[in-house]
């Protein structure tokens, strides 16, 4: 479903944050990205929706080459979801979830928020699907807890149908439970909708949890890549190191 083809990034100021990667990700994976801070993740991920360009290699989604030609077509099929919760606040629950269907809706039924019943009974649905209670609906999207928002932005991500969802560290700003339970409802929604994750995370403890697969980068390069179960015992280690322990296990720590 993806492909990255020895793409490499190079950023004008010289830095080399993606060197030489290769990987295939199959259709209906979550795979989560693994890696410390500066790793490449986001880079990686943002190669995806042509926010990023390679500077040498090439990206595929399906059988698109993603070149300047098909980018368009491609962005089409792709959700996002971001660590800083890219709602619009005095905007209702709905309509941020029916936002995600602005590039398919006429700008000028967008603006007076004519959506079609149809519509909204999708989005209303979807909003079911990711644990949101029917009273948040009408609710102004900054009214909302950080989880609840981030389950708004899941909605919002799948009611355009995407092949691909991306989303980049959408637990990072959530207390451990919460994290769970919004990767839970992300996990669940990518599975019934058939598509295919990339997830960014900081934690290995939710990787080993969430991910059919993790490809773990560092400083550019992919230095594992597998089912979680195909981790030995020393790669663990080493990944644990340098990502960040959940904050209940560094709760655990401190104790
Ligand atoms: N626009 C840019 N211009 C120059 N360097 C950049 C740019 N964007 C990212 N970088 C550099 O590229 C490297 C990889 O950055 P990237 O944001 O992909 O890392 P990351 O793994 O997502 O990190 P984090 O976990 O902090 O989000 C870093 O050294 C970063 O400073
Ligand atoms: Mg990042």
């Amino acid at each position: 479903m993806l492909r990255f083809e020895s793409v490499n990034r190079t950023y004008a100021d010289g830095t080399r944050a993606i060197k030489d990667v290769s990987l295939h990700i199959k259709k209906g994976e979550f795979c989560v990205l693994l890696g410390p801070s500066g790793a490449g993740k986001s880079t990686l991920m943002n190669m995806v929706n042509g926010m990023v360009e390679p500077t040498n290699g090439h990206v595929y989604v399906g059988d698109l080459d993603l070149n300047r030609k098909n980018r368009v077509k491609i962005q089409r099929q792709i959700g996002m979801i971001h660590q800083q919760l890219h709602l619009v606040p005095r905007l209702s629950v709905l309509h941020n979830v029916l936002a995600g269907l602005l590039p398919d809706v006429n700008f000028w039924r967008s603006l007076i928020k004519a959506f079609s019943f149809k519509d909204q009974r999708r989005a209303f649905q979807l909003m079911q699907e990711v644990g949101l209670e029917e009273k948040h609906l009408k609710r102004r999207a900054s009214d909302l807890s950080g989880g609840q928002q981030q389950r708004v932005a899941i909605a919002r991500a799948f009611i355009s149908n995407p092949e691909v969802v991306l989303a980049d560290e959408p637990v990072a700003s959530l207390d451990p439970s919460m994290s769970r339970s919004v990767l839970q409802s992300l996990k669940a929604a990518a599975q019934s909708h058939g598509a295919t994750v990339i997830c960014t995370l900081h934690q290995l403890e939710y990787a080993l949890e969430f991910a059919d697969r993790i490809v773990a980068l560092r400083e550019g390069e992919v230095f594992f890549d597998g089912h979680p179960s195909a981790l030995d015992a020393a790669t663990q280690d080493q990944l644990y190191d340098i990502t960040s322990p959940a904050p209940e296990s560094q709760e655990k720590v401190a104790a």
